[in-house]
């Protein structure tokens, strides 16, 4: 459930009228609900209820300051893959020991910093890295925290590009090796084995791979404990999808419910801390894309919706083929139905927002691109030299631009000229 409806035939983020919004931001602009943002950020909450557990929200799927600190309110954790990422996380209020660090490249310099400022835990994809992060640690006279992301080799069901728990994905340690990588990091003298990870996949609408997953991890963890090797969290990752379309994914509730049934039937799995790394599930249904028709270019076998936002600003349909609902914002004034491509500015056949929808709309309209906070802005570029679009947070009947429209100069703010005269 999200808080955008209509109200008399308009559109509406909570009680604000997205109309208002273009015409006092302009289009493109990506406008998130803070209401839904909580909403979702609770539903995990209370699914795990007085299980001990820590919600790591996966800061890539949206990591505006603005998101960033409605969540850090409600006492989320935060799953980064960059020092980029912490450092906004820092900036954001966000408390770096709920921050956990996944990321199959991990740098020195990053190792360093977050050893620095103290987080939970790093999400170790390789035997390699660890040896790094040992030695990174022991320099800083520290100890590191260390998960071992394991790659369970469960077919997560969901777009290839988006699946990461199979074994020929470059994510995570292949779950026959884990057993001896942590032998390896129990005995290293500057790591701390914390937990065990996976995560298997993203916009997965069936909680079969997830509870398979917890499977292979259970029967790791008893292995483990014949040696001596005990965890204090287990880290299942984020992935569980949303209704872009029909979809009917799982609710955290019923997800949650079924992991700590089978977490109660192993021994020690009550008080195991269970970790989550939700992006999607908290972010995409709390934000729409504003975009309004340019042009209406009606072909011989197609009609094109010709719009002011483009694969630039959000990339995911072209990508993914992914499929996200295009709504009018004002229903009021009667128009004539037609079946159009919605199409970008972008000089490439593969710009566009959706193919074959049926609309009733004139030039000047306003469309809302809906679930579009999550993998939306974050993913947006200045292919084409376009100016990367504004963020606006609503909170009741308020809103705040959260993120200034990029300006002309902005676009090549950094580059210079050759110094050479020829
Ligand atoms: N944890 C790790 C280690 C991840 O790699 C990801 C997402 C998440 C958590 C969050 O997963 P979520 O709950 O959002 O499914 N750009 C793509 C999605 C890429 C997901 C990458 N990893 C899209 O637009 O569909």
């Amino acid at each position: 459930m999200d808080h955008f409806e209509y109200r008399d035939g308009q559109l509406h983020a909570e009680q604000v009228p997205l109309a208002r919004i273009a015409d006092e931001v302009g289009t493109p602009c990506y406008v998130y609900s803070r209401a839904t943002l909580e909403r979702h950020f609770k539903a995990y909450q209370n699914a795990l209820g007085e299980h001990p557990h820590l919600i790591c929200y996966a800061v890539k799927a949206n990591s505006n300051l603005a998101v960033l600190n409605v969540l850090a309110r409600l006492g989320a954790g935060f799953d980064i893959v960059s020092v980029g990422e912490l450092e906004r996380v820092l900036a954001a209020g966000g408390d770096p020991a709920k921050v956990v660090f996944s990321g199959v490249a991990k740098q020195e310099d990053e190792m360093a910093r977050a050893l620095q400022v103290g987080i939970k835990c790093f999400n170790v994809e390789s035997r390699p890295e660890l040896e790094r992060l040992d030695a990174v640690a022991g320099r800083l006279g520290v100890i590191a925290p260390v998960s071992l992301r394991v790659n369970p080799d469960v077919d997560a069901g969901t777009h290839p590009y988006i699946s990461t728990g199979l074994k020929d994905n470059k994510f995570g340690i292949p779950v026959e090796q884990a057993f001896e990588v942590y032998q390896q990091a129990a005995s290293l003298p500057n790591l701390r084995v914390a937990g065990l990870d996976c995560h298997i996949g993203s916009q997965l609408t069936d909680t079969a791979p997830f509870l398979d997953a917890l499977e292979r991890l259970l029967l790791l963890l008893d292995r483990l404990r014949e040696q001596g090797i005990e965890v204090d969290h287990l880290d299942l990752g984020g992935g569980l999808g949303v209704p872009y379309r029909d979809e009917t994914p799982p609710e955290p509730f019923a997800y949650a419910s079924q992991l700590l049934d089978r977490l109660a039937r192993w021994e020690g799995g009550k008080q195991l801390t269970l970790l989550f790394e939700p992006g999607r599930s908290i972010a995409a249904n709390a934000g729409t894309m504003l975009t309004r028709v340019t042009y209406l270019k009606p072909g011989e076998t197609k009609n094109f919706a010709i719009v002011d936002a483009a694969m630039n600003d959000l990339i995911r349909p072209a990508l993914y083929q992914a499929w996200q609902a295009i709504l009018p914002v004002d229903t009021r004034e009667p128009r004539d139905a037609a079946i159009y491509d919605v199409v970008g500015p972008v000089c490439e056949t593969g710009d566009f927002l959706g193919k074959e929808r049926e609309l009733a709309i004139a030039p000047g309209d306003l469309l809302a691109v809906r679930s579009a906070g999550a993998y939306g802005f974050v993913m947006a570029s200045n292919y084409n030299s376009r100016p990367r679009a504004a963020e606006v947070m609503v909170d009741g009947d308020c809103y705040q631009v959260v993120r200034k429209r990029e300006t002309l100069s902005d676009l090549w703010a950094g580059e210079t000229l050759l110094e050479d005269p020829r």
